[in-house]
């Protein structure tokens, strides 16, 4: 791929002398598609942590706010828009130190217990394995459920699998007596979660160890069949890969990886809606940091699973900021504005490019916790512009990916902002495209184009060139707003929030041409009929 390199001042300075816009092209190669765009790579977490499953998904049934069996209406509603097709639970760190059993049978028997992972919350256990696979399918969705290995036990873990999945036996007893006749469809169980931290701090040699041993008794009742889940690296931690593909293989169905948008581990994380155009484009860098380490970790298992049969789930993704002032420490509530639209968009095209590896993906957090769809506040409840974002993207959802070349402008920015991040291996500058784009063609044959104006300040004028195809009709949706910083609040909840696109135009000589005019810090979504 062809890219011009120019100075981001000189060239910001030259595009404003001469109230120039910047020019781009993208070549979408609409018969190259090869691999699938899994739909769980529109994945999304739920943790017990700080107001996400507590207030954000569940009030209970004796709760004024209006629900259907204890879950909020509102939030009901907006999900069931949103096409997820896989929700994971219970944790995140929380998920090494949960007692499924503590979570069933009747809710005013259920122990409580502190949740010390996350602010020393009083845990009541109220919602648990059935509260959690009810709302999957509420949802029409796949549960993926974390076991602990960190302080479970193995019989803990295989007799959990049974309760959810077996039709007879001592287990399905137990959930019939619970109020649950039919076991449910559980396909999707990680085997511990970051046990190289929080979930047991494990060397990979000794979790490799534990892996098969869990694994071994996690069971296959009823024609339910598992897909294991490996506790995979964070970020730069190649040597965890290699360990777990040398001593696990196949005895995983996949691997997962977490990647989080953030400054660094220790102190501030800067703040969610306060920031420089700096902070900013950061803030791109580091999120688009996460392609050569998705490359990496690939190449990692290309070496030992050449047929690709292992998966890589980046099962924790996106912002990661300081918690809004006022909010519960540990509860990490964060607000969401358009810079945090543009972490979802880039790394979903990011996530597209490596479908034939990444198989799904979860973003954290659902509500209320990191870069969520929906913030509640008692009764109130706004959508995000990252849950826009996700929502202008569901004809992605198992669409053929289409790849494409991208010819635009670039900038470089620094790497670490701050000392002490986890990024020390990395080149001192990352080079940010002022445009990001992906594209897919649907089951019925219709294009998806997804174009991302990362610039702050000027526009940018797109010529898409479609390969061998010609354009019948072209329209769209846009996601943008004055500033950068803009985000939608309880009391203004529509600062944000997509609009019909009439950008876009088919050239009238030559139909395989589209002209796109994206306003500045603009994110489009378009849909392409073709002849
Ligand atoms: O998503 C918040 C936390 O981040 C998760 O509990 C943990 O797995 C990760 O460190």
């Amino acid at each position: 791929m062809k890219r011009i390199f120019i100075s981001s001042m000189l060239l910001t300075l030259c595009l404003i002398a001469f109230g120039a816009e910047r020019k781009s092209t993208v070549t979408v190669h609409t018969s190259e598609g090869t691999s699938v765009i899994n739909r769980n790579i529109y994945g999304q977490f739920a943790e017990h942590l700080g107001t996400c499953i507590y207030g954000g998904l569940w009030v209970g049934e004796d709760s004024p706010i209006p629900n259907t069996n204890g879950y909020r209406n509102d939030v009901l509603t907006a999900l069931k828009e949103l096409h997820i097709p896989v929700l994971r639970w219970p944790g995140g760190c929380f998920a090494d130190d949960y007692h499924w059993m503590d979570g069933i049978g009747p809710r005013d028997k259920r122990p409580a217990k502190v949740n010390s992972t996350w602010g020393g919350t009083l845990e009541d256990n109220s919602f648990g394995t059935h509260e959690f696979l009810n709302l999957c399918e509420l949802l029409e969705c796949e549960p993926y459920v974390s076991m602990n290995i960190g302080s479970g036990t193995v019989r803990e873990t295989s007799e959990w699998v049974e309760y959810m999945t077996a039709d007879n036996g001592p287990m399905a007893e137990l959930r019939h007596k619970n109020g649950r006749t039919n076991p449910w469809k559980v396909k999707f169980i990680g085997v511990g979660n970051e046990s190289w931290g929080c979930g047991g701090s494990m060397t990979p040699e000794y979790y490799s160890n534990e892996y098969r041993r869990y694994a071994t008794y996690c069971k296959n009742f009823s024609g339910n069949t598992l897909y294991k889940i490996a506790s995979g690296a964070s970020d730069y931690d190649y040597t965890w890969t290699e360990t777990l593909m040398k001593n696990i293989g196949n005895r995983m169905d996949a691997l997962s990886l977490h990647y989080y948008t953030v400054l660094g581990w220790n102190g501030s994380k800067g703040k969610a809606t306060t920031f420089t155009d700096d902070d900013y484009y950061w803030c791109l860098g580091k999120c688009l940091g996460i392609e050569p380490v998705i490359k990496k970790h690939i190449a990692i298992m290309d070496r030992y699973d050449a047929k690709n049969n292992i998966g890589l789930l980046v099962d924790e993704w996106g912002t990661w900021w300081d918690e809004e002032e006022g909010t519960t420490p540990g509860h990490l509530f964060q607000q969401n504005t358009m810079r945090d639209a543009f972490v979802a968009a880039l790394s979903l095209n990011v996530f597209h490019k490596y479908s034939d590896r990444i198989k799904m993906c979860n973003i954290a957090q659902i509500a209320n916790v990191l870069q969520s769809m929906i913030l509640t506040n008692d009764d109130k409840m706004v959508l995000t512009p990252t849950y826009y974002v996700f929502k202008m993207y569901i004809p992605h959802q198992d669409a053929t990916f289409l790849p494409s070349d991208i010819v635009c402008d670039e900038m470089q920015v620094p790497n670490e902002r701050f000392q002490g991040g986890r990024n020390q291996e990395e080149e001192p500058t990352r080079t940010l495209p002022m445009l990001s784009a992906t594209a897919s063609r649907d089951a019925k044959g219709v294009l998806h184009l997804s174009l991302a104006n990362v610039d702050l300040k000027q526009s940018q004028t797109v010529s898409v060139k479609l390969e061998e195809t010609k354009a019948k009709s072209v329209s769209g949706t846009i996601l943008t707003s004055k500033n950068i910083a803009d985000h939608n609040t309880f009391k203004n909840p529509d600062t944000v929030k997509p609009e019909q696109f009439k950008g876009a135009k088919v050239n009238k000589k030559d139909a395989s041409v589209i002209t796109v005019t994206l306003p500045a810090k603009s994110i489009v979504t378009l849909e392409i009929t073709t002849k």
